[in-house]
């Protein structure tokens, strides 16, 4: 496992992260899911990401017990606060209230006194951005999270953010928005800006959710099992990219995978690390296999005609727009 800076923060994360939204404490059963966690210390991953609102809290519950006993100094643990995790209209968003008590329900669910990353896990439009950047900075300054990070926050809202985390003496050090090869949204915007500031990417859905692993074929039934089959929430999330165009273009990348020596999905990380701006892609999986397979692309270096000639099959189904990072108008 190769290692890269947090943004221009001197924490260092694993490139290749484990990430268990969707699948702890919903798709996929506790053996499973510890089964994953092992294969992912096993080959060396340190950084885990999850979020307070995954599986109504149990997502956390899970990663907290399946690290038990792990030397906590070797790890990087990353969680979230946003979404909903009650029926309290105060249960959600970016208030003083709510971030002061969702740090301490992932606390006490994730086994630790501290997380090394607490993400905003979306940019709160009913919450001035003062209030959540000083009550970041309490929770900061009381010890229970080292770092400070966003998700899915549009250029300008970053550096709002952190000029205002200047003031606070905190460190603002990471972003982390959706990035593949299909969806480039913070190329021409988010990226630049946050390489001014010394921000970094934790890029979510590397593999297009499962897409990018070539396993899903155009006009046949998803594979059983898969995400694409999981009603319970993997179905509508898959489902932006289950299209005969995307899937039919996607098979045709498997020549070039197999020309440079990786598997579909190993070549979807790789292509994201090549980004200097991303310090880590978040892979899930629902079994050890996918973690084995996925951990072969750390250190993989593209080569500027491989990256051409994907650009050449995919041009007409890659979203580029950067008006697509976006947080709800209202609190959901
Ligand atoms: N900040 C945010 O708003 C946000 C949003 C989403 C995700 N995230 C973070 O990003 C993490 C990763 O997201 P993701 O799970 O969508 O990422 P992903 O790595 O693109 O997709 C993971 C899924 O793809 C399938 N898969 C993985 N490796 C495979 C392989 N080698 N061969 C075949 N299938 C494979 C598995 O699903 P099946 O086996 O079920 O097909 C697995 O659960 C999340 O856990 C979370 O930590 C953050």
């Amino acid at each position: 496992m190769e290692f890269r800076h947090l943004g221009r923060s001197g924490l260092m994360v694993s490139e290749i992260s484990y990430g268990n939204w969707i699948t702890h404490g919903s798709q996929v059963e506790e053996d499973a899911a510890f089964a994953c966690v092992r294969a992912a210390l096993d080959v060396g991953i340190t950084t885990f990401d999850t979020a307070d609102v995954y599986a109504g809290t149990r997502a956390e519950d899970v990663l907290g017990r399946a690290l038990e006993g792990e030397r906590r100094e070797g790890l990087e643990i990353f969680t979230k606060v946003y979404w909903p995790t009650g029926p309290g209209r105060n249960d959600r968003g970016l208030s003083r209230k709510h971030i002061m008590e969702s740090i301490n329900g992932s606390l006490r669910r994730l086994r630790t006194d501290y997380v090394d990353l607490y993400q905003a896990h979306r940019y709160d439009h009913s919450t001035p951005l003062e209030e959540t950047m000083e009550a970041f900075a309490d929770v900061v300054h009381s010890g229970k999270a080292l770092y400070i990070g966003v998700s899915e926050w549009k250029a300008s809202e970053i550096r709002e953010a952190h000029r205002l985390a200047r003031e606070l003496r905190i460190p603002l050090v990471s972003n982390q928005p959706q990035y593949s090869m299909l969806w480039r949204v913070i190329e021409s915007e988010v990226v630049p800006t946050s390489e001014e500031l010394g921000i970094g990417q934790i890029v979510w859905s590397p593999i297009a959710q499962g897409v990018l692993s070539g396993k899903y074929l155009p006009g046949q039934p998803p594979p059983a099992g898969s995400r694409a089959t999981d009603e319970k929430s993997g179905a509508s999330f898959i489902s932006r990219f289950m299209t005969d165009e995307v899937l039919t273009r996607v098979q045709r990348l498997k020549p070039l995978a197999e020309q440079a020596g990786l598997s579909m999905a190993q070549l979807a990380v790789a292509w994201v690390l090549q980004n200097p701006n991303v310090s880590s892609a978040i892979v899930g999986a629902t079994r050890p296999e996918q973690v084995h397979d996925n951990v072969k692309a750390t250190g993989v270096k593209l080569d500027a005609e491989l990256l051409k000639a994907i650009d050449e099959i995919i041009d007409p189904i890659v979203e580029r727009d950067p008006a697509r990072t976006e947080s709800p108008a209202e609190r959901p």
